[in-house]
């Protein structure tokens, strides 16, 4: 099961890879159907099934015991990551795997406007150590993990969110817009671009 896929980069990737039945699951719909019409093109449609499950009802969808694995990339923060270890564990196989990124602080020394965003975002953003040791405290068993490159913040996510803003704004130029100023949405991705040498995505 690949929670919170998005458009299901990863999704596609594990169903050319693996023989299994593979439940993509997100809360927005626009995602899931570009993720049908990639496992199209890509002819592994029969081996994906999306679903429009939240994370937070997990239990309710399904029964102990009966994953493989799971793997959640940039989603376990939104349920949180100690939350999520302990919530997801049951639903696993006793041989099973949870393969996810989180996103944890690198350095100790925060830049004042660095923390702050990220205290109101995701307060329980931990340092790695401290997670490998959430690992250990809900009794799974580390197989590996590493320090995802900087690039990962930026190639195919923030530089082209960046880009779109602009798209955004200037298309819409003197409408009311729902969330918030031009310059507000760009500090705002200043703030996570900046912080990409102070923290990693580590996969575990
Ligand atoms: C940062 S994106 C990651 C997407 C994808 N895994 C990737 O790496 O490209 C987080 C995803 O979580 C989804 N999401 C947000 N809240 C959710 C919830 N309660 N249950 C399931 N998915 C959720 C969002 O719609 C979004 O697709």
């Amino acid at each position: 099961m690949d929670i919170g896929c998005g458009p299901g980069m990863l999704t596609i990737e594990l169903a050319k890879n693996t023989n299994g039945t593979i439940y993509a699951l997100d809360i927005h719909e626009a995602f899931l159907e570009r993720l049908n019409e990639s496992s199209n093109l890509e002819n592994v449609n029969e081996k994906i099934k999306t679903l429009n499950v939240s994370m937070f009802s997990l239990d309710e969808n399904f029964t102990e015991d009966e994953l493989d694995l799971i793997c959640s990339e940039g989603s376990i923060y939104i349920i949180g990551f100690k939350e999520e270890l302990e919530k997801w564990k049951p639903l696993l196989k006793n041989d099973g795997y949870l393969v996810a990124s989180e996103i944890s602080w690198l350095k100790n020394n925060l830049p004042k406007e660095i923390k702050e965003y990220w205290d109101s975002e995701y307060p329980s953003m931990n340092n790695i150590k401290d997670n490998l040791e959430v690992i250990k405290e809900y009794d799974y068993k580390l197989v590996d993990y590493f320090k995802t490159p900087e690039s990962s913040w930026f190639d195919s996510c923030y530089s082209p969110l960046e880009e779109r803003v602009h798209i955004l704004y200037k298309t819409y130029k003197g409408k009311k817009m729902g969330r918030g100023s031009k310059k507000s949405s760009l500090k705002k991705l200043k703030c996570i671009e900046n912080t990409a040498n102070i923290t990693v995505m580590c996969f575990i």
